[in-house]
């Protein structure tokens, strides 16, 4: 029997599919703390982990572990050095969430553009006949759209923006000009000089050292006054100070964030106050039908591992 040791619940969909296979034996555990992961650890010959660290401390203590299955496709809350060190493979759900993704960047794009409550609260609050007095709307159709990263989730959200009638441009340095042309979009070279043509910009790369703060207050300046921002990557790669300023200052007409620098942010994060962005938990994937999707996917990663079946595109290379 292998061990499988899930740190953080996840669907009951991925629970019942480990509970038809009898190969094994597993603990749901909700306490994220290093001090008890680099105790609980230790006897398990796999681990399920959604946003919790896995420090390297933690994976010292690790000594049978041979999987780390992420429920997700990020893994920057992964020690990545301790993991190659101790050969262990790290899965990802690489097929269950650009969907869900894909389509909160569109649920931002409009509830921005249509100004999120503003509609409702004025039927509601019985002001109906100021229909004509409240600030205007921007519709999407013919606009620009930059998609800056085209993996998975920027793939995805191309053939939705499609359907949108919107331009399509992208920016992604790892991919050739003919496969984002074969798809439909605009290959974008640089990124700087081309932000003042977009009408809105989504970004779907990783964080790392070369993106992170990739969008400052330099680079927000050059967009267009009528641009809408929207991050649901990773936190960092948007400086959120200046992401603020630049909303005082009317530079852009509004800004999306799915993540945030810290996460949950401080509560006296200037952003949350900010009318002009429109903020979600990290929450994008939270769709029951994608939760159902990377549950199965997380636990059939672990299977197929023990089975020598795993799948490479599941496989992040270190
Ligand atoms: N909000 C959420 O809940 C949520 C859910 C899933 C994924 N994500 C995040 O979304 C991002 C994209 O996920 P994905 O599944 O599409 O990943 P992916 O690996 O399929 O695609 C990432 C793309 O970014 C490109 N890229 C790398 N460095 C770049 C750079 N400097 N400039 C431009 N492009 C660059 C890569 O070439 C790749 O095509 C990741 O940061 C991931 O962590 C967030």
């Amino acid at each position: 029997m292998k061990k499988l040791l899930i740190i953080e619940s996840i669907h009951n969909d991925g629970i019942e599919l480990l509970k038809q296979n009898k190969s094994f034996e597993f603990e749901i555990v909700d306490k994220t703390d290093e001090e008890f992961l680099k105790n609980k650890i230790k006897n398990f010959d796999a681990v399920s982990v959604r946003t919790s660290r896995l420090s390297k401390e933690i994976l010292e203590t690790a000594t049978n572990l041979k999987i780390i299955s992420r429920h997700g496709v990020g893994y920057d809350n992964i020690d990545l050095l301790e993991t190659k060190k101790k050969n262990i493979t790290l899965a990802i759900t690489a097929t269950a969430n650009a969907q869900a993704v894909a389509e909160h960047v569109l649920f931002m794009l409009f509830n921005i553009a249509k100004r999120n409550n503003m509609y409702d609260d004025t039927v509601k609050s019985g002001k109906f006949n100021d229909r004509t007095k409240l600030p205007k709307t921007i519709e999407l159709w013919s606009k620009n759209i930059l998609i800056a990263g085209f993996g998975r989730i920027g793939k995805c959200l191309l053939k939705k923006c499609k359907g949108l009638e919107m331009n399509i441009y992208v920016y992604d340095p790892f991919v050739k000009e003919e496969e984002i042309k074969n798809k439909g979009g605009i290959k974008v070279d640089d990124l700087s000089s081309s932000l003042n043509l977009m009408d809105a910009i989504s970004i779907h790369m990783p964080l790392n050292d070369k993106t992170r703060h990739l969008i400052n207050y330099d680079m927000i300046k050059k967009m267009k006054k009528n641009c809408i921002l929207i991050n649901a990557a990773r936190g960092g790669i948007i400086n959120e100070c200046d992401l603020n300023k630049a909303l005082n200052e009317n530079l852009i007409f509004g800004a999306g964030l799915d993540v945030f620098e810290k996460e949950p942010p401080s509560q006296d994060n200037p952003l949350l106050k900010n009318n002009k962005a429109f903020l979600s938990p990290h929450s994008a994937v939270f769709t029951e039908e994608c939760l159902s999707r990377m549950g199965i996917e997380t636990i059939q990663n672990v299977i197929d591992f023990f089975e020598n079946k795993l799948d490479n595109s599941k496989i992040v290379k270190i």
